[in-house]
């Protein structure tokens, strides 16, 4: 008896579509014979069907209507490639609707509609897979959601967006200022026109979000979350953090006190221990540190992005796609859904704890450093080392300051405080110190 045969359609023909359609098309027969099915690469949807593509493909199977894929009824497997939310949240659902498998890379999509998205999966027949969707070729879903499956998950935490993981480790390598990185950045494709979703932290909260969902189901949005990005980070930054023994790397942090049942996701620049992993993982790559209480602490590194490492995890899911609908839901038991709902809040500023580093321009006059520490005080935020230096501005200075263990809200009060000083200049820089050994 022959194999059955898979029909499969991409939406979205661009960076990661055209990478899904080499590398199935050069694997193909090794995934077949692995997974006992006919994999066929049945059509493609793009916005502009007159636009030149690296991997070519016949004319016929291309076209400008991705809904029609996604209600094509000879197509079981949906691969939606395209991006954005409106046109990627129709093809989505129509595809969920019509009991098809959807697989998504589209973290944006997920972090937006991600609830609407599993409960059209659920009530349909459909299922929704989405390796691709956060740390790009790092199989980080599966970890958690099967290999890890015995673990509770009190701190997760990583590098999920490797533009920004690139600027930071050039200014840090060259001592080159921020603007200067990040328009080489887009020179070299590492950042898209609009470097916002990226640099301001957005795309690492989106990536966040489905974590923390998969971790500890719940879907937290991205205005429930500190977010914070680089652009105000300076070399001088990079230096007196190495300085202090620390390098600074934009991280997601999501941590969950299982005692008071608070759950906390934040994303920022964080000053890491010059001899954790993490903070030695350059250039465009990505890591992240699981922490689970069975297990103790897992690491994850590699390529977060780009067409080859997307590619390899959008197969990953077309093969448990495959699996799924050969064999049946007993094959794939632990596939979609987290571990279970959870009725766990969202931690109050107050419980959310850790030093700072705090970088301050301020008038270059006696007893500035005396009313800051006063302000500090006030708030009982108390300071563990103070750096002294010249500013970039005649006539001032450089203050940087680390704390001892203090929490948002009081750190947030006393910069409130600083702000609004006369003897300080500019607005100031705040940083969080993430004491985690690995
Ligand atoms: N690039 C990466 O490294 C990476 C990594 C992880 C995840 N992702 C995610 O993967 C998804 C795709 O990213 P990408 O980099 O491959 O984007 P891309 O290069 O811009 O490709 C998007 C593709 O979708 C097509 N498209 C867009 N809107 C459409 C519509 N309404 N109808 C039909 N086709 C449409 C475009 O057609 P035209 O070519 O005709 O414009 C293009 O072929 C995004 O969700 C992204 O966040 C990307």
């Amino acid at each position: 008896m022959s194999n059955p045969v898979l029909n499969i359609g991409i939406c979205g023909f661009g960076t990661v579509g055209q990478g899904v359609w080499k590398h199935l098309s050069a694997n193909r027969a090794r995934l077949e014979s692995r997974l006992g099915v006919r994999l066929n690469l049945a059509r493609a949807a793009v916005r502009d069907l007159r636009r030149p593509r690296d991997v070519r493909i016949p004319g016929r199977l291309l076209t400008d209507d991705a809904l029609s894929i996604a209600r094509d009824p000879s197509i079981q497997i949906v691969c939606e490639l395209m991006g954005g939310t409106k046109a990627a949240r129709q093809v989505t659902l129509t595809a969920l609707r019509a009991g098809k498998v959807v697989v998504s890379a589209n973290k944006a999509l997920i972090c937006e509609h991600g609830a609407e998205i599993m409960a059209a999966a659920r009530r349909h027949g459909g299922h929704f897979f989405f390796e691709a969707s956060v740390a790009g070729g790092i199989p980080i879903i599966k970890a958690l959601r099967e290999g890890l499956v015995a673990n509770r998950f009190p701190r997760i935490y990583g590098i999920l967006n490797g533009t920004c993981n690139y600027i930071l480790t050039r200014m840090k390598e060259q001592n080159a200022p921020y603007a200067e990185v990040l328009a080489d950045a887009k020179r070299l494709g590492y950042a898209e026109a609009d470097e916002s979703l990226d640099v301001d932290g957005w795309d690492t909260a989106h990536k966040a979000a489905v974590l923390a969902w998969l971790a500890h189901g719940v879907w937290v949005r991205t205005d429930q979350m500190i977010v914070e990005g680089i652009s105000r980070l300076t070399p001088a930054d990079i230096r007196n953090a190495a300085t202090l023994g620390f390098g600074i790397k934009l991280l997601a942090v999501i941590t969950r006190d299982f005692r008071r049942d608070e759950l906390s996701v934040r994303v920022h620049p964080t000053l890491l221990p010059a001899g954790n992993v993490i903070a030695n993982v350059n250039g465009v790559f990505n890591a992240i540190s699981v922490s689970g209480d069975v297990v103790g602490t897992t690491l994850y590194s590699g390529r977060g992005a780009g067409r080859d490492a997307t590619a390899s995890a959008v197969i990953s899911d077309i093969a448990d796609a495959a699996s799924l609908l050969r064999h049946g839901k007993g094959a794939h038991l632990l596939g979609e859904e987290p571990v279970g709902p959870s009725r766990c809040r969202l931690a109050p500023p107050e419980s959310i704890r850790g030093r700072y580093y705090v970088r301050l321009t301020v008038k270059d006059q006696p007893g500035v450093l005396a009313r800051v520490a006063s302000e500090m005080a006030r708030h009982r935020v108390s300071i563990a080392t103070v750096i002294q230096g010249p500013a970039d501005r005649p006539r001032a200075a450089s203050l940087v300051l680390t704390t001892h263990e203090s929490d948002e809200r009081a750190i947030g009060h006393t910069l409130r405080r600083l702000r609004s000083l006369a003897t300080v200049l500019e607005e100031p820089v705040l940083l969080r110190i993430g004491d985690f050994a690995s």
